[in-house]
């Protein structure tokens, strides 16, 4: 039987019904119900907590498992606790209106040539090297494997994950704190379910991620960014309990967080006890110098590092991972629900034998190498043909930001679609509230394109550009 405590003198006159759901321990399962009843709003933000001795008692628990629990929730953001004025529930942002009104839009339609930032290479499929991995990947497969999912993920993909991340990135983990999600965009709605207030984010970002945030009742608080990554001279004053960046390779501008701001932004994070969501969505495609590494090896307690197969694979795939701070695991596990209900095991199996058989590490040398041929044309033809358009954000990744004269962003994208072309345009990526000035540019996305049409997609881009 659950315990269960219905208090009537807690802060200002609250009822509190808190139900212990009798797993794990006593800790856990009051840690557990309190973060129910302030996400279900039954606790409303700043509602005094009951002393811990009183809750104690009503609960047959010791003090201290109380005093425990309610100094994590702290540590977590879910509470406050000031000298005089008790514990109490943290302030938890308003939720605001979606940025346009909620539409499922179908997939855009697609035109002759694709120079969208979207996807890689669809026809570079490893198509014989994912079949040997998934052949080799089911026939070892224990029968345990073909029950009802886990939601952690399977083991073998998680250890592949701990190995592969410490190498390639500089993540730090064991495979405990590795949650196999289906994408960064459900990992990031399982960060959304337990943040207990503001996010920060970059001022140019894709839209539809902030929308996830909003749609968990979320407020995104727009940073500005630079050629150095995400400003954060003002994070301290916003009140975020989290900042979302792309540290590696700023989301649509290009620009790598500078080390001083990759230092700067862990401080904050300490200083706050918030966190940052690192999105390493193109974290392997680096062309002139070293990969940047993560910055979650700064500090894997104050980071939760995304990681995707939708650039390095394809976004087909829907498999992605979460590195979290040991104290947030139960939470995002929580927040996932009992069972694994988005990411299929065969896949993740595969990709685990994929990663251990070094297969991953080929086709990664490989496609580094198509992409950066097609970055040197796109900048050489540009060059030569534009030389009044500077092209930005070109030292990673399979997108580059061209600036275009004022006032030409909306013309462009116009002749872009009579010739057949599908482009992206700077603005569309610009958050809302971002103090920033919107300036005209594309995003060209040179990833897409089969090899044998590049040459024609960019002929298409050059005629459609402004002269
Ligand atoms: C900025 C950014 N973050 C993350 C992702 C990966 O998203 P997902 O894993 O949900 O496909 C992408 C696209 O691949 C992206 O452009």
């Amino acid at each position: 039987m659950p315990d269960s405590w219905v208090n009537r003198e807690g802060g200002a006159g609250t009822d509190l019904h808190l139900e212990l759901s009798g797993r794990g321990s006593r800790r856990a399962q009051l840690m557990e119900a309190l973060r129910e009843a302030v996400r279900s709003g039954r606790l409303a933000p700043g509602t005094r907590l009951p002393p811990y001795r009183g809750l104690a008692l009503d609960l047959g628990i010791a003090r201290n498992t109380v005093a425990d629990a309610y100094a994590e929730l702290v540590a977590e953001g879910w509470l406050t606790a000031r000298v005089g004025s008790g514990t109490r529930v943290a302030e938890r942002a308003v939720p605001r209106e979606p940025e346009q009104p909620h539409r499922i839009s179908p997939p855009r339609r697609r035109l002759g040539h694709d120079l969208l930032p979207s996807s890689p290479d669809a026809a570079a499929f490893p198509r014989t090297a994912w079949l040997a991995s998934a052949r080799r990947a089911l026939a070892a497969a224990p029968n345990d494997a073909f029950g009802v999912g886990d939601p952690r993920g399977r083991p073998e993909l998680r250890e592949a994950l701990v190995e592969y991340l410490a190498r390639a990135r500089g993540v730090r983990a064991d495979s405990d704190r590795v949650i196999v999600c289906s994408g960064f965009a459900e990992g990031l709605r399982l960060l959304g379910a337990i943040l207990p207030g503001p996010v920060a984010v970059e001022s140019y970002g894709l839209g539809f991620h902030r929308e996830i945030l909003h749609e968990c009742g979320l407020r995104t608080i727009p940073l500005p960014v630079d050629a150095h990554g995400a400003q954060l001279a003002g994070l301290p004053g916003t009140g975020a309990t989290a900042a979302l960046l792309t540290p590696a390779h700023q989301f649509p501008t290009g620009g790598p967080l500078h080390p001083e701001r990759r230092a700067a932004v862990v401080d904050w994070a300490r200083a706050r006890g918030a966190l940052l969501l690192e999105d390493d969505y193109d974290g392997e495609f680096r062309y002139d110098r070293e990969p940047v590494g993560a910055v979650q090896g700064l500090d894997p307690d104050r980071v939760v590092y995304f990681g995707s197969t939708s650039k390095s694979l394809s976004p087909a795939l829907r498999l992605g991972w979460l590195v979290v701070p040991a104290r947030l695991v139960d939470a995002v596990l929580a927040a996932k629900g009992p069972r694994e209900l988005s990411t299929g095991v065969i896949d993740q199996l595969t990709l685990a034998d994929f990663l251990t058989s070094g297969r991953y590490d080929s086709h990664l040398r490989r496609m580094r190498a198509v992409y950066r041929r097609r970055r040197d044309l796109l900048t050489r033809i540009l060059a030569e043909r534009f030389p009044h358009i500077r092209v930005g954000g070109i030292a990673a990744g399979m997108h580059a930001v061209l600036e275009l004269p004022d006032g030409t962003e909306e013309s462009t994208l116009r002749a872009a679609h009579r010739l057949g072309l599908a482009l992206d345009g700077f603005r569309s990526y610009r958050h809302p509230d971002s103090t920033m000035p919107p300036r005209d540019g594309l995003v060209i996305g040179y990833g897409t394109p089969p090899e044998h049409a590049y040459a024609a997609a960019l002929d298409a881009l050059c005629r459609a550009l402004p002269t």
